[in-house]
């Protein structure tokens, strides 16, 4: 068996002294009588420079928060296998020879859920060979941990073993705040965001605002912590919680378990917040001891249970003010089930059949899914093993297909050993392997539901938006705790209500389910699970090579960006003028085109396929003015087609688009992949803060209209030179720019402006800001 190497073990303690330390100085910028919540302590305790984020803010009597651009130095980074494979591409391209920040690879977004973990998990690993192969090699060389297929969830493996209360950490999916349950800050990125991290560059954050969720009495009955988040989803609606961190506190924090706790701040993702957090509670002490954390069981005895001031910093000061409040009372709160296709619709359980029978929702349904990342706890799983066990002693068998996903090899062999597996392939349920399976669309029914074919199913998972489980739009997916998505599967029906109704045993009498009953913690501690499972200790392999086939069409190595040329950027043609919302999803769509996410070459030949085109209303319809036909008109094709006919004739390119470009998401394939087809500019009335930076660390320049009636009057076949752009760019961001569009009747000058700071004018001269970085290295 493996062990866990020293490295490891002192890795996944966080830096508490040197916390500690910073927050004094925190104190003396902001007064000594500041009153902070703890998620302003913890995120300013991880700053660079403590100076520079927040004094400039504070001596011009701005408020830190909403306004601060914050530099953070994260304690860690974690990635899933998807999103790690351009991250690690990118961290290589810097030529460093090992991370700067502790880091894990987590391989649980590619493996299917179909018949059984047995069947699917070999099935998954022999269909995803290759990069399971680079994603591993990468780790060892790069000093990387990296667990393997069949390890477990990301989100269940960091809780397990190294969420901690203080903990700052960055992971490369958006429910990477599940470790928040164990009082860490802990937030969802892109990979160019992780990828700061592990080269020791300051991650940026604008300084959120605190909405704080007092938390009163206590759940009881059939409530589990789930129908928290699943009400306040409701309250605060998918938008509620952007820009803002979600800090709990009050009495009822105190009476839930750790786990539950990391349930409900996975779930913050859903209404859009930077991250939720939990303050450190007794509960924090039994999970870490089960887990077998000792030397962090120790530290955080040290600074979050002894007297004296270090005790501050795991705790939010007692008069913390919070920029909105909600309160929520555990003791009246009710089950609750969400959905269909928006995770807050948010029905409580006593008016679910009204709900179903006014909307027409199908009152029965196929298959109750419990487990994942947010709900496969040891107390979700015996309080769900209970209800299967009630069941059972009467002769009753599901009458939806009844699957069951343990997120991690520590929960599924603690379950196997403690029988609860046992009950549940009694009973007739699947048990799934360690990983995201049906959570991710990776479910293969086998029920013959067909595409298309309206049906619902119950699962305790996070997500329900259209086609997440099964890649059928048709299917209605409402979200419950495990405990009524396993009661409901015996009833097999929308419209029964576990908590009153009966169903009927199989001698005729009726049955009535009891309040489920678990424990929080195995009594026995967790079981360690196979020791295949385990990670590979973290050190750094330098001369350990990284396996990329180069006939592979999954990865590729990435090529660094040409630098900016020596001048103004001549004879720029417009590619294409967007018309209304380009998401990053519009740029570079997911689906099918997730399998080519380490193929920077062929995930390209999705860009901007969503477009719609402002001259003609066409989406994905580019017209090349630059190459006229025999007949004079301007040849048609796809976009990324005509790109590539451009950057294969070696001109440049840019794009003319609407407000709030590149919405949606930190995914930074949509700035990599107009870079690699030859993008330079792209001018728009607005970007999204993230994307916007995401272009310019890509070394493309995000350019304002100064007046957004511009927009009507650039067109495609225009050929655009810039104003003012080098010598900007060369005194750091300072000076005015301006484009000369040549147009067919005339020129015009378009003023605009920018964003652009002095690192990121570097980042621009550069080519890319990783080039940049290998620069300063030497490599
Ligand atoms: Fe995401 Fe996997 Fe959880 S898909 S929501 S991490 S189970």
């Amino acid at each position: 068996a493996k062990t866990l190497a020293a490295s490891n073990v002192a890795s996944r303690i966080p830096p508490y002294k040197g916390l500690l330390r910073k927050l004094k100085e925190v104190y003396n910028v902001l007064g000594r009588e500041t009153q902070l919540t703890l998620a302003e302590k913890i995120l300013y305790s991880h700053l660079y420079s403590v100076e520079e984020s927040l004094l400039s803010n504070t001596q011009s009597g701005k408020v830190v928060r909403g306004n601060a651009t914050l530099k953070l130095k994260p304690d860690r980074v974690a990635m899933q296998d998807a999103s790690a494979q351009m991250a690690l591409l990118q961290f290589m391209s810097c030529g460093l020879p090992s991370t700067a920040v502790p880091t894990s690879i987590h391989c649980d977004h590619m493996i299917v859920g179909e018949r059984g973990a047995d069947v699917d998990l070999p099935a998954s690993i022999t269909g995803n060979k290759e990069v399971f192969d680079f994603l591993e090699s990468a780790a060892k060389k790069y000093g990387i941990e990296f667990w393997p297929p069949g390890a477990g969830i990301i989100h269940q493996t960091v809780l397990e073993n190294y969420a901690a209360p203080g903990l700052m950490m960055l992971g490369t999916d958006s429910h990477t705040p599940n470790a928040g349950g164990l009082g860490a800050i802990a937030i969802g990125v892109g990979g160019a965001d992780a990828v700061d991290a592990m080269v020791d560059a300051p991650w940026e954050l604008k300084a959120p605002r605190i909405l704080g969720v007092k938390l009163q009495g206590q759940l009881s009955g059939w409530a589990a912590p789930k129908d928290v988040i699943m009400k306040l989803a409701g309250l605060l609606t998918v938008r509620g919680g952007t820009g803002f961190i979600i800090e709990y506190f009050g009495p009822g924090v105190h009476t839930l378990s750790c786990t539950g706790m990391a349930t409900i701040s996975n779930m913050g993702a859903e209404v859009g917040a930077t991250t939720s957090l939990f303050p450190f509670t007794q509960s924090m002490m039994p999970y870490l001891r089960s887990t077998h954390r000792f030397d962090l069981l120790r530290e955080v005895g040290i600074y979050a249970l002894l007297s004296g001031e270090g005790n501050q910093l795991l705790r939010a000061d007692p008069e913390a003010l919070y920029d909105e409040v909600v309160t929520i009372d555990l003791s009246s709160l009710e089950p609750h089930i969400n959905g269909p296709f928006t995770p807050d619709l948010s029905t409580p359980l006593s008016q679910f059949k009204d709900a179903v029978k006014i909307n027409k929702w199908p009152e029965s349904f196929g298959a109750g899914l419990i487990g994942s990342c947010t709900n496969s706890s040891y107390q979700d799983m015996t309080r769900a093993e209970n209800i299967v066990k009630q069941a059972s002693a009467v002769g009753l068998e599901p009458k939806a297909d009844f699957f069951i996903t343990p997120g991690s090899e520590q929960i599924r062999a603690t379950l196997a050993r403690d029988s609860t597996l046992e009950t549940f392939s009694s009973a007739g349920g699947t048990v799934l392997a360690n990983a995201c399976g049906p959570c991710i669309g990776q479910w293969k029914r086998t029920d013959g539901v067909s595409k298309g074919e309206t049906n619902a199913i119950f699962s305790s998972y996070n997500r329900n938006f259209k086609g997440r489980n099964d890649g059928n739009p048709s299917t209605m997916n409402f979200l419950a705790s495990p405990e009524i998505v396993t009661a409901m599967s015996y009833a097999g029906s929308t419209i029964f209500n576990p908590l009153t109704d009966t169903i009927p045993t199989p001698s005729g009498n009726p049955f009535q389910f009891s309040p489920p009953s678990g424990l929080d913690l195995p009594s026995a501690g967790f079981a360690q699970g196979k020791p295949e499972f385990a990670p590979n200790p973290g050190v750094p392999s330098p001369d350990h090579p990284v396996i990329i086939s180069p006939t592979s069409d999954r990865l590729a190595v990435l090529e660094p960006f040409a630098p900016f040329p020596a001048g103004e950027l001549e004879g720029l043609r417009v590619l294409y003028k967007v018309k209304g919302q380009c998401t990053t999803d519009t740029i570079s769509a997911a689906g099918p085109w997730l399998k080519y996410k380490g193929h920077l070459p062929n995930i390209s030949a999705n860009t901007l396929i969503g477009a719609v085109n402002a001259e003609t209303g066409e989406t994905n319809i580019a017209y090349d003015h630059y190459n006229l036909a025999e007949s004079g008109e301007p040849p048609k094709s796809g976009i990324p087609q005509l790109a590539e006919k451009w950057k294969n004739q070696g001109k440049e390119w840019m794009v003319v688009a609407e407000s709030n470009y590149g919405e949606g998401s930190a995914r930074e394939h949509a700035a990599l992949q107009p870079r690699y087809l030859g993008a330079r500019v792209i001018l728009a009335k607005g970007f999204a803060r993230i994307h916007e930076t995401n272009l310019k660390k890509q070394g493309i320049v995000p350019l304002v209209f100064d007046n957004e009636g511009d927009y009507e009057t650039v067109r495609a076949g225009d050929v655009v030179s810039t104003i003012g752009l080098y010598d900007m760019l060369r005194n750091g961001g300072k000076g005015d720019v301006s484009l000369k569009c040549e147009k067919k009747d005339g020129e015009q000058i378009i003023k605009v402006r920018h964003t652009i700071s002095k690192d990121q004018a570097g980042f621009i001269l550069a080519g890319s800001a990783l080039n940049l970085l290998a620069k300063k290295e030497g490599t």
